[in-house]
Parts: structure tokens; sequence; C-alpha cells
């Protein structure tokens, strides 16, 4: 797949996800097969703004293509937030929000508020192409809810509008994060448009990986909740994609040691103590399904320095499996 000037051999994309894929995360998913990754959501008037704390988020990944995704609802400072973001963190592309469910951006306009303005949407696109010299993306949803389902026209204007790719969340804006993926509306956006299109919702596996990419047709897929503590999912999912046995998933003590290795990226990265907080959800999710890890679990719940990072990953590789 071509993106602007950059090839892709199948993509396999990390989705954005607010407060989980900071830019330890996303290197140890491209190290283990993501080849595209997104940075989370960043409000293009906090850009324009100067906020630090949004400028922060923006690293890219090391490995891999990485875009910067900005939401926001005004054309004029959406175009200067993408420079600005672009400035900021290097990213190899721009991807627009317009598929965030969350009250506060989706009632103001913004995130998957867009679906119910298309025109306005369109004219978001067109200025931030005139403003930047990297492929510009779209990220959206089916639309704002059952009765107004508008992806198929909605993407149309996009890429007339030169949308570069088009990532389609398989749910209403009203569904949050609940029901099924719908990939069959998937498949009739694919139909239609000429640029790349992702398909994203409900991949859990490589198996589904595979079967999402087959029923819809898409150019790649990404995945999101799926990563949590699985970054080998992306293997997995390359392995179903090619026709090849799925690798089994490593030992605990390899799983641990990636684990590990994401919060020392983190903590050069935050510091420790901001490290130590990420460390809390993602090392949980290390140990979702392993048997007994519930002792350690309340342990991972406090975590404070590195240091109790390498006692409990110590503790955990030897007394679990
Ligand atoms: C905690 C969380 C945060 C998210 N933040 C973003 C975001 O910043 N930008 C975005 O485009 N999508 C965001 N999403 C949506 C995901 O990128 C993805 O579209 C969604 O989870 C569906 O894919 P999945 O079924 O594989 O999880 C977020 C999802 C979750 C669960």
């Amino acid at each position: 797949m071509r993106l602007g000037k950059i090839e892709i051999d199948s993509p396999l994309i990390l989705g954005p996800m607010a407060g989980v894929t900071d830019q330890a995360f996303r290197t140890v998913c491209a190290e283990l097969g993501a080849n595209v990754t997104v940075t989370e959501m960043v409000s293009s008037r906090a850009l324009v703004y100067q906020d630090k704390k949004s400028a922060a988020l923006l690293k890219k990944t090391e490995g891999g293509v990485c875009g910067a995704q900005i939401f926001g609802n005004d054309p004029e400072i959406m175009a200067r937030g993408a420079e600005l973001a672009l400035g900021i963190s290097g990213c190899d592309f721009l991807d627009i929000n317009m598929g965030c469910p969350m009250p506060k951006i989706a009632n103001s306009g913004d995130g998957c508020g867009l679906m119910r303005t298309p025109e306005l949407a369109g004219q978001i696109v067109s200025a931030v192409k005139k403003a930047v010299n990297v492929p510009v993306t779209v990220k959206c949803r089916l639309g704002w809810d059952k009765g107004s389902i508008n992806v198929l026209d909605f993407t149309k204007r996009m890429e007339d509008c030169g949308a570069d790719m088009i990532t389609v969340h398989g749910r209403t804006r009203a569904m949050l994060y609940s029901g099924v993926a719908d990939w069959d509306m998937i498949t009739k956006v694919k139909q239609q448009l000429t640029i790349p299109v992702i398909a994203n919702g409900d991949i859990v596996s490589g198996e589904t990986a595979m079967k999402c990419l087959k029923r819809t047709g898409a150019d790649g897929i990404m995945i999101g909740r799926a990563s949590f503590g699985d970054p080998w999912i992306f293997a997995e999912a390359k392995a179903a994609i090619a026709g090849e046995p799925i690798p089994e998933r490593p030992a605990l003590k390899d799983r641990i040691a990636v684990a590990v290795r994401q919060f020392e990226l983190s903590e050069q990265d935050h510091g420790e103590h901001i490290a130590c907080l990420e460390a809390r959800k993602h090392f949980a999710w290390y140990l979702r399904g392993v048997a007994h890890s519930s002792y350690y679990k309340n342990q991972i719940s406090s975590l404070n320095t590195m240091e109790d990072i390498y006692r409990v990953a110590k503790d955990v590789v030897r007394d679990l499996k």
C-alpha cells in the first residue's frame, strides 16, 4: 500500500489510544510487528496555545511509520495545529480524529461530532492538506448513531477533499466501544474509494485479523484494545495474514522482559513517577490470563519506583508460569 510517497507492506496499525499509546508502548509494538503507529489525539487548539502537556504527547515512535493525530473543528486552527504537530514530532503523516465519541469532544463538534457536519469536516481536510507536506489521513466511525449512518457519503467526501487514507472503526458514536463492529460497512467503504482504507474494530487475534482483512478487502488493519499487555498480537496477525503458522506466545519470563523494557522507555520519556503510574496499568495487562497473578496485581497497583518494578518482575518470573 502507498501512503503518499511511503510504501507500507501490509499495514498492521496500532490504534491511537489516549492514556495508553505513549511513545514507550508504541515503540515496543513497533519492535514486535506494528509497522504503523499513531500518537494519541492532541487538541489542535491546545497546540496553537502552546500547551506543553499536549506537545509532550507527540513523540514519534522509534521504528516504523508514525502518524501524529490531532482533533478540533476549526479549519484554520486545525491547519496551524497540524503544522505544529508535525514540527514537534517529525511524524510521517498527519491523522485527523473524526471518531472520538466522548461527550466532551463529540458534543462540541470535534472527533465524531464532525461526522454530523461533513462540509466542515471536508474544509478541515482541505485546509490541513494545504498546510502540510505529508499525507493527511482521517479516522472516523460509521456515523453518529444507528439512525444516521453516513460513513459512505462521508468518506467519499473526505477522499474528494484530499484525504490520503481513511481508517473506519465499524461502530457508531452512540455505541462507544460496545456491541459488535460492522465490518460489512467497511467493505462498502473500501469498494467505493480509491485511497487506502484501514479496517478497525474487534480485531482480537491473528485469526480475526485475517478474517477482517479478507471480509473487508481493506488495505490494512488497525488493532486497539487487544494490544493492551499483548504487543505480540501484531506478529500473530502478520503470520495469520500470510497464511503461516501463528507463532507461540513467548514464555512469561520473556513477556515480562518486554514489559520491563517498556517501563524503562517510559522512565526515559516521563521520569520515574509517571513511568510507575503508567506501569500500574500496563503491568496488570501483561499479567492478564496468568494463573495466580492476582497477588502481584495488588503489588502492581502500588508501584512507586523503578526498583519496585524490577522486584515485582523478578518475583513474578520466579513464582508464576
Ligand atoms: C482507552 C482508549 C483510548 C482511545 N483513544 C483514541 C484516540 O486518542 N484517538 C483515536 O482515534 N481513537 C482512540 N480510541 C479508539 C481506538 O483507536 C480504536 O478505534 C477502538 O478502540 C476500536 O478498535 P478495537 O476494537 O481494536 O479496540 C481509543 C480507544 C480506547 C479504548
